[in-house]
């Protein structure tokens, strides 16, 4: 089976090499003319995806996977076409279909009778097949008969996708029965996921996919709120969260200086305004707050942070990848900079350049020669080990993901702040 996939990032390389590893022939395509050239010579454009170096090299040597910018060329040898581009956000946070629309264009272009095309980047509902179908049906292609469609959302997290892709059930919704019976053959083939999980049609499988990351987003805005209460109160809201989940009706996650990433600040916005959901968009001006509210807090231990130099531990959204998409670091350093602190920012997955293309000041040298003062963004493995002591000047540590032992940064002589703590 010969399949191709159009969008060789971060999750697009790791499903075509997984494809090719169950045995199929597999083109990626891409836009990327610098990126096809380095996967067709071996080199990995992705760092930190457990596996794919070497599962890319075993494709490439057994000839199952090659790259090319010509998709339209690549659709017309495949009977099965993945999208996997990603649909992000307009300056004025509207859904941005400009990648998806250029990938549909030219997947139409070279589409042969009876392909099986699927959806499976993060789409607002009704996009597969109001506007990837009705581009595909375009010039009297006839959906159903001509070209099969299924939306399949990925729910996979990078830095363990080839984990995900084998425990999680794969989402599909397809337009009719034909398209079911071949994307039930495609990803029996492709996956070892436990089950294919077929629902109704694709708007239920887009729906899926972003109830998933808004309940996430609205459960997140729900503790930052009780860990501002808690703060009010003295209470420790980690030790009231594990107590209140140690029954099995509770299931709330952990607060924070706010929540990164291309997904969870990203969906509620793929939301229309005629659907009326309050609780997204009330989630994100919370999550959004909490930056400024762990900087105030450290504003209030430190008296000010008028000329105080900040260190900020963690540019990625999340430990342990090299995703700064939406991090926390950007409104952390920007409020304390309002405060008239000099921020620096550390993270090891990060050159120097790459933390100065954000606007933000790389610390260097590490530690630095100097700091007043932490804060923990994201706790990347590396920073388990880190010396609290080696940080001369440090008074006070904001732990901005409850992450941390206080007793372990109280035994080095500072401050311990977390979110509720
Ligand atoms: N990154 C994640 O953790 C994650 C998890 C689950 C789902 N997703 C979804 O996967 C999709 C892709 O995300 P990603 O993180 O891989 O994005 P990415 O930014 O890492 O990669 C996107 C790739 O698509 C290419 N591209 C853009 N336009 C193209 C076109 N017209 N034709 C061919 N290639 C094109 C880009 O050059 C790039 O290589 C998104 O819809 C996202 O919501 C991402």
């Amino acid at each position: 089976m010969r399949a191709c996939v159009v969008g060789l990032g971060k999750v697009g390389l790791p499903l075509a090499v997984q494809y090719a590893s169950r045995g199929l022939s597999v083109i990626g395509c891409d836009t990327d003319a610098a990126k096809v050239e380095q996967i067709n010579a071996g080199e990995c454009p992705v760092v930190g995806e457990e596996g794919l170096e070497e599962g890319l090299k075993a494709a490439l040597r057994e000839g199952r996977l090659h790259a090319t910018i010509d998709t339209a060329a690549a659709v017309a040898e495949s009977v099965v076409a993945v999208i996997i581009v990603p649909v992000g956000l307009t300056a004025d946070r509207r859904p941005d279909f400009s990648h998806l629309d250029a990938a549909t264009e030219a997947l139409a272009s070279g589409l042969r009778p009876g392909t099986l095309v699927l959806v499976e980047s993060t789409v607002p509902v009704g996009t597969t097949r109001g506007r990837v179908g009705a581009a595909l049906a375009a010039g009297g292609r006839r959906l159903g008969v001509d070209v099969l469609l299924a939306a399949s959302p990925e729910r996979v997290s990078t830095g363990r996708i080839f984990r995900d892709l084998r425990t999680y059930p794969k989402l599909i919704g397809p337009l009719d029965e034909a398209s079911w019976a071949r994307a039930d053959a495609f990803y029996r083939a492709a996956l070892e996921a436990p089950c294919l999980l077929r629902v109704r049609d694709p708007e239920t499988a887009e729906f899926a996919k972003l109830a998933e990351g808004l309940y996430r987003d609205v459960n997140i805005a729900l503790v930052d709120e009780l860990a501002r209460y808690a703060d009010a109160l003295g209470i420790d809201v980690t030790e009231a969260i594990a107590a209140a989940n140690s029954q099995p009706y509770s299931h709330l996650h952990q607060p924070g200086v706010g929540v990164g990433g291309h997904c969870l600040p990203v969906y509620p916005y793929f939301l229309p305004e005629e659907a009326s959901l309050r609780l997204p968009a009330a989630a994100r001006s919370i999550n959004d707050a909490m930056a400024r509210y762990g900087v105030e807090k450290l504003e209030g231990a430190l008296g000010s942070l008028r000329g105080a130099t900040v260190l900020i531990l963690g540019l990625a959204y999340r430990p342990n990848v090299k995703e700064a998409a939406h991090s926390s670091a950007l409104p952390l350093a920007e409020a304390l900079q309002e405060r008239g602190a000099r921020v620096l920012v550390h993270d090891p997955w990060f050159s120097d350049e790459e933390v100065r293309a954000l606007g933000l000041e790389p610390s260097s040298k590490f530690p630095p020669s100097h700091v007043d003062a932490l804060i923990v963004q994201a706790l990347h493995d590396a920073y388990r080990d880190l010396d609290l002591r080696s940080f001369a000047g440090c008074r006070a540590v904001l732990d901005g993901r409850n992450a941390l032992d206080r007793s372990t940064v109280e035994a080095a002589g500072l401050r311990y702040l977390g979110i509720g703590r």
